[in-house]
């Protein structure tokens, strides 16, 4: 990098290793050879108004187990994400609506779980809002369902039969988002990549201005472009109930169609990646392109913060990763810094520049303004190989090391001196270094120059950033080979017990006042009606739990089960599969059942069966199970006798634990123990 002209403090006279960057070479006194020039200039009006950079949580049971953190962890973690000139200093969260069903990695449950519930303490999705406008009041709050409870469809797997029920369904979310929590729902979608109702939107919108809810403004459809956006432009109504069109990993374009609505376009859902140094490159180019390509003013990463278990399906694709609250080790990868390149630079509300566009040798720049003499550019000159997201991009380019001279014009010409925050992708040599400041930059009547490797992003403003820190977290630490919990809670802080990981049906903390005896606190799952589903769903309910690489381990747990003669439950171990996959989840499955009758099975839906028999189990009564792994055997117990033995277990070799039910059915567990090898 060098400044084009003399300075006050002109140094060197050469600029020895024109792709190191050095403090030699922003005061060189000679310019850059070959620099093509950029002009930004808010003359003749401002591009699109920037609506912000957000993270998802959800989508399901994303941030699942960051709750459990123990503090100062989970408040340091909190404050990478939200807090403002921090770190990601995001600018929108986006959660989940729950609907007590499988949305990708896990089940969020429901705020109306049947006809006449209503509940808005559930889940973690209201405190992770609350966190984040305790740390950023401005920041801006998105709702979307992905799944609902099975009452609103009446049974029908289709949540649009009765729009009035899903609208009133909705709308109460926020509403009591607001009555309970004090939260301002800014944006609210419709269902997540499934389709649209026309009569729904209406409806959603109607419904929103008769409760006092005419503010919240509406995304749809959160799928593609199409064929919203025709919908959009042929149907007068629908133009005027759409606050905004969202669109899911659009590759930084967007349809012809969209740009025609002149509604605010947006990557509602976007990213995807695992959060190494090429996650991080993805989401530097899509920040800049999915504006200079697509038009799109608000880019949101699925997802926030990866904290589930990293081996169910897209793990570590968050922002960052918090996936071991036993230990407290988290791990602030890429995209965080990538994030704070924009984010802590820029806000809500500012406009773009029209002046933004491609570099002539490949990469992207945009210039945004507060309207009131501030500027904050972005350039990022990522490599098509170190940026692939989920979904590459349309067309192969190349990026090339380049030399370039920018030229502030308007009211940006009378800028003396200009920050400049820097991060560079070394993958090859393991040296990636994210946003570090660099001694800011003097202007030569508006002008500055600055040699640009591959790989690099730069911030270039008037706005003061930071790079937040906290001492190294504790080290890594795998789950703890013996737990065990009574869920004796009578407060809890969540309604789901830590480090359970719900993949069908939802468990909660219970209170049995009926219990005379040990039973009173227990963890209940409490789903008794399939789900309008997103995912697919098991047709048994689960809940994973402890370390995909165990082994040897044996499990002990009380269990009850509610329902007379139909009902079941079990206790599992090497459970390989959750979220979508959760219907074929293989493992060692020891279930009882309330027709006095047991049975072993090496899978989940309990059709592969390795024995079977009398148990005398019965509902309402409870029981003590053991199961016990050990290399290719197990054994299993029944209120401490041997009920069955030398069972063969070849596949899988490892997994989690687990606890369910054979159906959607209310049961009860407690004691849960585990002891692994
Ligand atoms: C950039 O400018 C420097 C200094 O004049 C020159 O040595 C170098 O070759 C130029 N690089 C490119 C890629 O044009
Ligand atoms: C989309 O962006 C391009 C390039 O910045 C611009 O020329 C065009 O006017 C924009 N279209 C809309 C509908 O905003
Ligand atoms: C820029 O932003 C800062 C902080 O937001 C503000 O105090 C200042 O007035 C703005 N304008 C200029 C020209 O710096
Ligand atoms: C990369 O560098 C970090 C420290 O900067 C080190 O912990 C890590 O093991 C290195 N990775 C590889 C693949 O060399
Ligand atoms: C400063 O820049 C303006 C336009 O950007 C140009 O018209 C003017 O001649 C320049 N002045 C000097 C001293 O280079
Ligand atoms: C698991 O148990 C088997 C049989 O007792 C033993 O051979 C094996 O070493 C154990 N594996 C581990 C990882 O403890």
């Amino acid at each position: 990098m060098a400044a084009p002209g003399p300075g006050p403090d002109p140094g060197p006279l050469y600029c020895p290793l024109i792709f190191l960057l050095s403090y030699t070479c922003v005061s060189a006194l000679l310019p850059l050879s070959g620099a093509a020039v950029y002009v930004l200039n808010d003359e003749g009006g401002l591009g699109a108004e920037f609506d912000g950079i957000g993270g998802l949580s959800g989508g399901g049971a994303t941030s699942r187990l960051l709750v459990n953190y123990p503090e100062p962890y989970r408040s340091q973690i909190l404050d990478y994400l939200f807090k403002p000139n921090f770190g990601a200093s995001l600018h929108i969260l986006k959660v989940e609506i729950g609907g007590d069903a499988q949305t990708t990695d896990g089940t969020e449950p429901s705020h109306m779980r049947y006809e006449d519930d209503e509940n808005y303490f559930r889940g973690y999705e209201w405190w992770m809002m609350k966190e984040a406008k305790k740390r950023n009041p401005n920041i801006k709050l998105i709702g979307l369902p992905w799944a609902f409870p099975g009452w609103i469809g009446h049974g029908a797997n289709w949540p649009y039969d009765y729009p009035d029920i899903t609208s009133y369904y909705v709308a109460s979310w926020i509403r009591g988002a607001k009555l309970y929590h004090n939260l301002d729902i800014d944006y609210v979608g419709i269902w997540n990549e499934r389709k649209y109702d026309q009569k729904y939107i209406l409806l959603l919108r109607y419904t929103m201005d008769k409760m006092g809810l005419e503010q919240v403004k509406i995304i749809a459809s959160d799928n593609l472009w199409e064929p919203i956006s025709w919908s959009v432009l042929h149907h007068p109504e629908l133009y005027d109930a759409i606050d905004i069109i969202g669109a899911h990993y659009p590759g930084t374009f967007s349809s012809s169609n969209a740009k025609k609505t002149g509604k605010k376009l947006w990557s509602s859902e976007d990213y995807s990646t695992v959060n190494d140094d090429v996650g991080g490159g993805c989401w530097a180019r899509i920040l800049n392109q999915n504006y200079v390509n697509g038009n799109m003013t608000s880019t949101i990463a699925w997802n926030l913060v990866a904290s589930y278990y990293k081996e169910l399906p897209f793990g570590r694709d968050g922002l960052m990763t918090a996936d071991e609250p036993w230990s407290g080790h988290y791990e602030v990868q890429s995209p965080i810094w990538i994030t704070a390149h924009t984010t802590q630079f820029t806000q809500p509300g500012w406009h773009y520049l029209k002046t933004v566009g491609h570099l002539h040798k490949g990469g992207s720049y945009v210039a945004l303004t507060d309207g009131k003499g501030n500027i904050t550019i972005i350039i990022e000159t990522m490599s098509h190989d170190h940026s692939i997201c989920i979904r590459p991009p349309l067309l192969p380019f190349e990026v090339f090391r380049q030399n370039t001279t920018f030229k502030l014009q308007g009211s940006f010409n009378q800028i003396k001196t200009l920050q400049i925050w820097h991060s560079k992708f070394d993958f090859f040599k393991n040296s990636s270094k994210f946003f570090t400041q660099l001694p800011e930059i003097k202007l030569d009547n508006g002008s500055f120059s600055l040699h640009l490797e591959v790989d690099e992003i730069y911030t270039i403003t008037t706005i003061a950033g930071n790079r937040g820190s906290f001492p190294e977290p504790p080290a890594s630490r795998s789950f703890p080979k013996e737990y065990e919990d009574d869920f004796n809670v009578e407060n809890p802080p969540f309604s789901e017990a830590p480090n359970f990981a719900d993949q069908t049906g939802v468990f909660e903390y219970f209170i049995n006042f009926r219990d005379p005896g040990d039973h009173v606190f227990t963890l209940r799952q409490v789903v008794t009606q399939r789900p309008i589903t997103w995912g697919s769903d098991a047709d048994q309910t689960i809940s994973i739990i402890g370390d995909y690489k165990w082994k040897n381990l044996t499990i002990t747990c009380d269990v009850l089960i509610e329902t007379a003669n139909t009902g079941g439950v079990f206790i599992a171990g090497r459970v390989n599969k959750g979220g979508e996959a959760v219907r074929h989840a293989e493992g060692l499955y020891y279930w009882v059942f309330a027709d006095g009758k047991y049975k072993v099975t090496s899978d989940l839906p309990g059709k592969i069966v390795l024995a079977s028999g009398q148990s005398g189990t019965r509902a309402g009564k409870w029981h003590t199970l053991t199961l016990s792994i050990q290399g290719n055997l197990a054994h299993g117990l029944l209120n401490g006798y041997p009920l069955w033995k030398n069972v063969n277990v070849l596949q899988p070799r490892n997994g989690w634990a687990a606890i369910g039910t054979r159906t959607f059915e209310l049961a009860q567990f407690d004691n849960f123990h585990i002891q692994a090898s």
